[in-house]
Protein backbone atom coordinates (compact mmCIF):
# COMPACT_ATOMS: atom_id res chain seq x y z
CA UNK A 1 0.00 0.00 0.00
CA UNK A 2 1.66 3.44 -0.99
CA UNK A 3 1.66 6.03 1.71
CA UNK A 4 -1.31 8.16 0.48
CA UNK A 5 -3.75 5.23 0.31
CA UNK A 6 -2.28 4.53 3.58
CA UNK A 7 -3.04 8.67 4.54
CA UNK A 8 -6.73 8.18 2.81
CA UNK A 9 -7.66 5.18 4.91
CA UNK A 10 -6.63 7.62 8.20
CA UNK A 11 -8.14 10.53 7.08
CA UNK A 12 -11.67 8.59 6.16
CA UNK A 13 -11.81 8.16 9.70
CA UNK A 14 -10.48 10.97 11.27
CA UNK A 15 -11.84 14.17 10.13
CA UNK A 16 -9.58 17.35 10.34
CA UNK A 17 -10.64 21.17 9.26
CA UNK A 18 -8.48 22.43 6.28
CA UNK A 19 -8.02 25.57 5.52
CA UNK A 20 -7.60 25.88 1.32
CA UNK A 21 -7.08 29.34 -0.24
CA UNK A 22 -7.53 29.91 -3.88
CA UNK A 23 -10.39 27.43 -3.62
CA UNK A 24 -12.40 28.75 -6.55
CA UNK A 25 -9.06 27.92 -8.82
CA UNK A 26 -8.03 25.10 -10.50
CA UNK A 27 -6.33 23.27 -7.90
CA UNK A 28 -7.86 24.71 -4.90
CA UNK A 29 -11.22 23.61 -6.04
CA UNK A 30 -9.66 19.83 -7.05
CA UNK A 31 -8.13 20.16 -3.60
CA UNK A 32 -11.90 20.75 -1.59
CA UNK A 33 -13.46 18.04 -4.16
CA UNK A 34 -10.49 15.43 -2.56
CA UNK A 35 -10.84 16.51 0.96
CA UNK A 36 -14.87 16.64 0.86
CA UNK A 37 -13.99 12.51 -0.58
CA UNK A 38 -12.22 12.11 2.39
CA UNK A 39 -14.78 13.25 4.92
CA UNK A 40 -12.89 16.55 5.96
CA UNK A 41 -14.18 19.92 6.82
CA UNK A 42 -12.94 22.56 4.27
CA UNK A 43 -13.14 26.48 4.93
CA UNK A 44 -12.12 27.72 1.62
CA UNK A 45 -10.71 31.26 1.17
CA UNK A 46 -10.95 33.24 -2.51
CA UNK A 47 -11.92 36.47 -3.80
CA UNK A 48 -13.15 35.58 -7.31
CA UNK A 49 -9.27 37.35 -9.00
CA UNK A 50 -9.01 34.36 -11.43
CA UNK A 51 -11.51 32.07 -9.65
CA UNK A 52 -15.01 31.20 -10.50
CA UNK A 53 -17.82 30.26 -7.97
CA UNK A 54 -18.85 27.11 -10.65
CA UNK A 55 -15.58 25.71 -9.96
CA UNK A 56 -16.93 25.35 -6.04
CA UNK A 57 -20.22 24.57 -6.99
CA UNK A 58 -19.10 21.75 -8.90
CA UNK A 59 -16.04 20.57 -6.33
CA UNK A 60 -18.84 20.04 -4.14
CA UNK A 61 -21.23 18.18 -6.33
CA UNK A 62 -18.56 16.07 -7.85
CA UNK A 63 -18.15 14.90 -4.00
CA UNK A 64 -21.60 14.39 -3.95
CA UNK A 65 -21.92 17.38 -1.54
CA UNK A 66 -25.08 19.75 -1.58
CA UNK A 67 -24.10 23.37 -1.86
CA UNK A 68 -25.04 24.29 1.37
CA UNK A 69 -23.24 21.21 2.59
CA UNK A 70 -21.73 21.91 6.48
CA UNK A 71 -18.44 20.30 5.44
CA UNK A 72 -17.25 23.31 3.94
CA UNK A 73 -17.62 26.79 4.82
CA UNK A 74 -16.69 29.85 2.08
CA UNK A 75 -15.13 33.34 3.09
CA UNK A 76 -15.10 35.53 0.05
CA UNK A 77 -12.32 37.95 0.96
CA UNK A 78 -8.71 38.46 0.03
CA UNK A 79 -5.49 36.92 1.50
CA UNK A 80 -3.94 40.68 1.33
CA UNK A 81 -6.38 41.52 4.24
CA UNK A 82 -5.12 40.22 7.94
CA UNK A 83 -8.37 40.04 9.50
CA UNK A 84 -9.84 37.86 6.50
CA UNK A 85 -6.54 35.48 6.85
CA UNK A 86 -7.28 35.23 10.86
CA UNK A 87 -10.71 34.52 10.60
CA UNK A 88 -10.28 31.61 7.71
CA UNK A 89 -7.30 30.39 9.99
CA UNK A 90 -9.52 29.99 12.74
CA UNK A 91 -9.91 26.46 14.13
CA UNK A 92 -7.84 25.29 11.08
CA UNK A 93 -5.63 22.68 11.67
CA UNK A 94 -3.91 22.61 7.96
CA UNK A 95 -3.45 25.13 5.73
CA UNK A 96 -2.71 24.69 1.93
CA UNK A 97 -2.57 27.79 0.13
CA UNK A 98 -2.89 27.75 -3.07
CA UNK A 99 -3.89 31.69 -3.60
CA UNK A 100 -2.07 33.50 -6.29
CA UNK A 101 -2.25 35.48 -9.30
CA UNK A 102 -0.42 33.04 -11.91
CA UNK A 103 1.20 33.34 -15.24
CA UNK A 104 4.86 35.03 -15.96
CA UNK A 105 3.32 37.28 -19.10
CA UNK A 106 0.73 38.72 -16.63
CA UNK A 107 3.39 39.65 -13.86
CA UNK A 108 5.52 41.13 -16.62
CA UNK A 109 2.54 43.18 -17.36
CA UNK A 110 1.01 43.85 -14.59
CA UNK A 111 4.22 43.64 -12.02
CA UNK A 112 3.02 45.24 -8.93
CA UNK A 113 -0.92 43.55 -9.18
CA UNK A 114 1.12 40.38 -8.96
CA UNK A 115 3.50 41.14 -6.31
CA UNK A 116 0.57 42.30 -4.00
CA UNK A 117 -0.78 38.32 -4.07
CA UNK A 118 1.85 36.72 -4.41
CA UNK A 119 3.83 38.55 -1.60
CA UNK A 120 2.14 40.44 0.43
CA UNK A 121 -0.79 37.83 0.41
CA UNK A 122 1.66 34.82 0.61
CA UNK A 123 3.10 36.96 4.19
CA UNK A 124 -0.15 37.76 5.78
CA UNK A 125 -1.38 33.91 5.39
CA UNK A 126 1.96 32.99 7.14
CA UNK A 127 1.46 35.92 10.19
CA UNK A 128 -2.10 34.46 10.14
CA UNK A 129 -1.87 30.94 10.27
CA UNK A 130 1.24 31.49 12.46
CA UNK A 131 -0.81 33.20 15.20
CA UNK A 132 -3.71 30.81 15.13
CA UNK A 133 -1.28 28.17 15.85
CA UNK A 134 -2.38 25.67 12.30
CA UNK A 135 -0.31 22.32 12.52
CA UNK A 136 1.51 22.69 8.80
CA UNK A 137 1.34 25.31 6.03
CA UNK A 138 1.74 23.98 3.05
CA UNK A 139 1.84 26.07 0.14
CA UNK A 140 2.22 26.43 -3.90
CA UNK A 141 5.80 27.22 -4.93
CA UNK A 142 7.09 27.45 -8.59
CA UNK A 143 9.36 25.71 -10.82
CA UNK A 144 9.99 28.89 -12.02
CA UNK A 145 12.13 29.33 -8.83
CA UNK A 146 14.83 27.23 -11.21
CA UNK A 147 15.03 30.58 -13.67
CA UNK A 148 18.03 29.91 -15.92
CA UNK A 149 19.92 27.06 -14.15
CA UNK A 150 21.08 25.44 -16.61
CA UNK A 151 20.40 21.57 -14.87
CA UNK A 152 18.51 18.74 -15.67
CA UNK A 153 16.50 17.36 -14.23
CA UNK A 154 15.80 20.04 -11.58
CA UNK A 155 17.17 19.22 -7.98
CA UNK A 156 15.43 21.35 -5.06
CA UNK A 157 18.75 22.47 -3.91
CA UNK A 158 20.41 23.73 -7.20
CA UNK A 159 18.42 27.40 -8.59
CA UNK A 160 19.35 30.36 -10.91
CA UNK A 161 18.13 33.70 -11.43
CA UNK A 162 14.34 33.74 -11.64
CA UNK A 163 13.58 35.25 -15.14
CA UNK A 164 10.34 36.90 -14.41
CA UNK A 165 8.44 39.04 -11.62
CA UNK A 166 6.12 35.79 -11.17
CA UNK A 167 9.51 33.58 -10.30
CA UNK A 168 10.43 36.73 -8.23
CA UNK A 169 7.48 36.43 -5.75
CA UNK A 170 7.99 32.40 -5.88
CA UNK A 171 11.09 32.92 -4.64
CA UNK A 172 10.17 35.25 -2.11
CA UNK A 173 7.73 33.31 -0.85
CA UNK A 174 9.80 30.53 -0.09
CA UNK A 175 12.69 32.86 1.57
CA UNK A 176 9.66 34.29 3.82
CA UNK A 177 8.92 30.30 4.19
CA UNK A 178 12.49 29.61 5.82
CA UNK A 179 13.27 32.71 7.85
CA UNK A 180 9.52 32.00 9.16
CA UNK A 181 11.00 28.37 10.65
CA UNK A 182 14.05 30.08 11.58
CA UNK A 183 12.92 33.30 13.62
CA UNK A 184 9.07 31.70 14.94
CA UNK A 185 9.83 27.63 14.50
CA UNK A 186 7.05 27.95 12.07
CA UNK A 187 7.07 24.61 10.18
CA UNK A 188 5.86 24.78 6.26
CA UNK A 189 6.49 22.93 3.47
CA UNK A 190 6.54 24.45 -0.53
CA UNK A 191 5.55 22.49 -3.10
CA UNK A 192 7.17 23.86 -6.39
CA UNK A 193 4.58 22.63 -9.02
CA UNK A 194 5.57 21.82 -12.50
CA UNK A 195 2.59 22.43 -15.23
CA UNK A 196 0.00 21.23 -13.63
CA UNK A 197 -3.42 20.24 -15.32
CA UNK A 198 -6.76 18.27 -14.98
CA UNK A 199 -10.25 19.04 -14.72
CA UNK A 200 -11.49 23.28 -13.85
CA UNK A 201 -8.17 24.89 -15.40
CA UNK A 202 -9.09 28.02 -17.09
CA UNK A 203 -9.12 27.83 -20.65
CA UNK A 204 -10.14 31.44 -21.20
CA UNK A 205 -8.29 34.04 -21.26
CA UNK A 206 -4.90 35.83 -22.43
CA UNK A 207 -3.07 33.70 -19.14
CA UNK A 208 -4.63 31.09 -19.75
CA UNK A 209 -2.42 27.42 -19.30
CA UNK A 210 -1.42 25.76 -23.11
CA UNK A 211 -3.14 22.55 -22.25
CA UNK A 212 -6.67 24.23 -21.61
CA UNK A 213 -6.39 26.29 -23.99
CA UNK A 214 -5.44 24.27 -27.24
CA UNK A 215 -8.12 21.95 -26.10
CA UNK A 216 -10.81 24.99 -26.15
CA UNK A 217 -9.43 26.23 -29.56
CA UNK A 218 -9.24 22.98 -31.35
CA UNK A 219 -12.71 22.34 -29.85
CA UNK A 220 -14.30 25.68 -31.24
CA UNK A 221 -12.05 25.08 -34.40
CA UNK A 222 -9.88 28.29 -34.04
CA UNK A 223 -6.19 28.21 -34.81
CA UNK A 224 -3.93 26.98 -32.51
CA UNK A 225 -0.74 29.32 -31.67
CA UNK A 226 2.44 27.35 -30.18
CA UNK A 227 5.09 29.56 -28.94
CA UNK A 228 8.74 29.24 -30.84
CA UNK A 229 9.97 26.08 -32.55
CA UNK A 230 7.53 24.01 -30.39
CA UNK A 231 10.93 22.54 -28.59
CA UNK A 232 10.53 23.80 -25.71
CA UNK A 233 9.58 21.14 -23.43
CA UNK A 234 8.12 20.95 -19.89
CA UNK A 235 7.23 18.11 -17.24
CA UNK A 236 3.37 18.03 -17.32
CA UNK A 237 1.80 17.22 -14.59
CA UNK A 238 -2.06 15.79 -13.55
CA UNK A 239 -3.85 17.56 -10.75
CA UNK A 240 -4.07 14.07 -8.87
CA UNK A 241 -0.33 13.79 -8.35
CA UNK A 242 -0.46 17.52 -6.90
CA UNK A 243 -3.74 16.92 -4.69
CA UNK A 244 -1.20 13.62 -3.61
CA UNK A 245 1.39 15.78 -2.61
CA UNK A 246 -0.40 18.43 -0.83
CA UNK A 247 -1.86 15.65 1.35
CA UNK A 248 0.91 13.86 2.01
CA UNK A 249 2.91 17.11 2.95
CA UNK A 250 0.20 18.45 5.25
CA UNK A 251 0.05 14.84 6.99
CA UNK A 252 3.72 14.55 7.48
CA UNK A 253 5.25 13.55 10.48
CA UNK A 254 8.72 12.83 9.67
CA UNK A 255 10.98 15.93 10.98
CA UNK A 256 13.47 15.69 8.43
CA UNK A 257 10.27 16.32 5.84
CA UNK A 258 9.46 19.95 7.46
CA UNK A 259 10.84 23.28 6.41
CA UNK A 260 11.46 22.13 3.16
CA UNK A 261 10.77 22.49 -0.54
CA UNK A 262 9.69 19.44 -3.07
CA UNK A 263 9.01 19.35 -7.02
CA UNK A 264 5.74 18.07 -7.94
CA UNK A 265 5.76 16.61 -11.20
CA UNK A 266 6.88 13.21 -12.89
CA UNK A 267 10.63 13.44 -13.93
CA UNK A 268 9.21 13.02 -17.74
CA UNK A 269 9.52 16.09 -20.53
CA UNK A 270 7.62 16.62 -23.41
CA UNK A 271 7.74 18.74 -26.07
CA UNK A 272 4.84 21.29 -27.38
CA UNK A 273 5.22 19.71 -30.75
CA UNK A 274 4.64 15.99 -29.18
CA UNK A 275 2.08 17.44 -26.52
CA UNK A 276 -0.28 19.16 -29.29
CA UNK A 277 -0.03 15.75 -31.11
CA UNK A 278 -1.30 13.71 -27.60
CA UNK A 279 -4.01 16.38 -27.22
CA UNK A 280 -5.31 16.21 -31.09
CA UNK A 281 -4.85 12.47 -31.27
CA UNK A 282 -7.59 11.88 -27.71
CA UNK A 283 -9.52 14.56 -28.88
CA UNK A 284 -10.48 13.46 -32.74
CA UNK A 285 -10.90 9.85 -31.02
CA UNK A 286 -13.83 11.59 -29.27
CA UNK A 287 -15.11 13.97 -31.61
CA UNK A 288 -14.75 12.26 -34.77
CA UNK A 289 -16.52 15.20 -36.52
CA UNK A 290 -13.51 17.59 -35.47
CA UNK A 291 -10.78 17.61 -38.54
CA UNK A 292 -7.22 17.59 -38.10
CA UNK A 293 -5.34 20.92 -37.59
CA UNK A 294 -1.54 22.02 -38.07
CA UNK A 295 -0.80 24.43 -35.10
CA UNK A 296 0.72 27.84 -36.36
CA UNK A 297 4.08 28.45 -34.92
CA UNK A 298 4.80 32.29 -33.50
CA UNK A 299 7.43 33.78 -31.14
CA UNK A 300 8.81 32.55 -28.17
CA UNK A 301 7.95 34.00 -25.02
CA UNK A 302 9.79 36.83 -22.87
CA UNK A 303 10.54 34.88 -19.58
CA UNK A 304 9.86 31.43 -20.77
CA UNK A 305 12.32 28.87 -20.08
CA UNK A 306 13.68 26.22 -22.58
CA UNK A 307 13.34 22.82 -21.07
CA UNK A 308 11.68 21.73 -17.59
CA UNK A 309 12.14 18.73 -16.16
CA UNK A 310 11.57 17.37 -12.16
CA UNK A 311 13.65 15.32 -10.04
CA UNK A 312 11.35 13.88 -8.18
CA UNK A 313 13.36 11.31 -5.71
CA UNK A 314 12.89 14.03 -2.56
CA UNK A 315 9.45 13.96 -2.84
CA UNK A 316 9.26 9.95 -3.48
CA UNK A 317 12.40 9.44 -0.67
CA UNK A 318 11.26 11.91 2.30
CA UNK A 319 7.06 11.85 1.89
CA UNK A 320 6.48 8.71 0.17
CA UNK A 321 4.73 10.17 -3.28
CA UNK A 322 3.90 7.82 -5.76
CA UNK A 323 2.26 9.70 -8.83
CA UNK A 324 -0.89 7.97 -10.22
CA UNK A 325 -0.84 9.36 -13.64
CA UNK A 326 1.56 9.80 -16.34
CA UNK A 327 1.04 12.50 -19.14
CA UNK A 328 -1.08 10.21 -21.05
CA UNK A 329 -3.65 9.18 -18.44
CA UNK A 330 -3.90 12.52 -17.30
CA UNK A 331 -4.88 13.67 -20.80
CA UNK A 332 -7.36 11.21 -21.41
CA UNK A 333 -9.12 12.02 -17.98
CA UNK A 334 -8.76 15.82 -18.70
CA UNK A 335 -10.07 15.53 -22.08
CA UNK A 336 -13.42 13.84 -21.22
CA UNK A 337 -13.72 16.61 -18.76
CA UNK A 338 -13.10 19.10 -20.91
CA UNK A 339 -15.01 17.82 -23.96
CA UNK A 340 -18.12 17.66 -21.82
CA UNK A 341 -17.48 20.69 -20.39
CA UNK A 342 -16.86 22.53 -23.53
CA UNK A 343 -18.97 21.08 -26.27
N1 LIG B 1 -1.27 25.56 -12.52
C1 LIG B 1 0.05 25.44 -12.57
O1 LIG B 1 0.60 24.81 -13.46
C2 LIG B 1 0.91 26.07 -11.51
C3 LIG B 1 2.32 25.96 -11.64
C4 LIG B 1 3.11 26.53 -10.66
C5 LIG B 1 2.54 27.16 -9.57
N2 LIG B 1 1.18 27.27 -9.48
C6 LIG B 1 0.61 27.95 -8.32
O2 LIG B 1 -0.47 27.18 -7.81
C7 LIG B 1 -1.44 28.03 -7.22
C8 LIG B 1 -2.82 27.73 -7.78
O3 LIG B 1 -2.78 27.91 -9.19
P1 LIG B 1 -4.00 27.57 -10.15
O4 LIG B 1 -3.41 27.02 -11.39
O5 LIG B 1 -5.02 26.80 -9.42
O6 LIG B 1 -4.51 29.04 -10.49
P2 LIG B 1 -5.99 29.67 -10.46
O7 LIG B 1 -5.85 31.04 -11.02
O8 LIG B 1 -6.96 28.74 -11.08
O9 LIG B 1 -6.29 29.74 -8.91
C9 LIG B 1 -5.82 30.76 -8.06
C10 LIG B 1 -6.96 31.19 -7.16
O10 LIG B 1 -6.48 32.18 -6.24
C11 LIG B 1 -7.45 33.22 -6.14
N3 LIG B 1 -6.78 34.45 -5.74
C12 LIG B 1 -5.87 35.18 -6.45
N4 LIG B 1 -5.51 36.26 -5.76
C13 LIG B 1 -6.19 36.23 -4.58
C14 LIG B 1 -6.25 37.10 -3.46
N5 LIG B 1 -5.52 38.23 -3.42
N6 LIG B 1 -7.07 36.77 -2.44
C15 LIG B 1 -7.82 35.63 -2.48
N7 LIG B 1 -7.80 34.78 -3.53
C16 LIG B 1 -7.00 35.09 -4.56
C17 LIG B 1 -8.05 33.32 -7.53
O11 LIG B 1 -9.31 33.94 -7.57
C18 LIG B 1 -8.10 31.84 -7.94
O12 LIG B 1 -9.34 31.24 -7.57
C19 LIG B 1 -0.94 29.46 -7.44
O13 LIG B 1 -0.23 29.86 -6.29
C20 LIG B 1 0.00 29.30 -8.62
O14 LIG B 1 0.98 30.33 -8.65
C21 LIG B 1 0.35 26.74 -10.43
Amino acid sequence: MTAYKALEQRLLSTPHTWLVTGVAGFIGSNLLETLLRLNQRVVGLDNFATGYRHNIDQALADAGHAPDSDAFRFIEGDICDLETCRAACDGVDFVLHQAALGSVPRSIEDPLRTNRANIDGFLTMLVAARDAGVRRFVYAASSSTYGDHPDLPKIEERIGNPLSPYAVTKVVNELYAGVFARTYGFRTIGLRYFNIFGKRQDPNGAYAAVIPKWIASLLSGETVYINGDGETSRDFCYIDNTVQMNILAAMTEDEAALDQVYNVALNDRTSLNSLFGMIQERLLQRRPDLRPVQPVHRDFRPGDVRHSQADIGKAVRLLGYAPTHDIARGLDEAMDWYVAALS
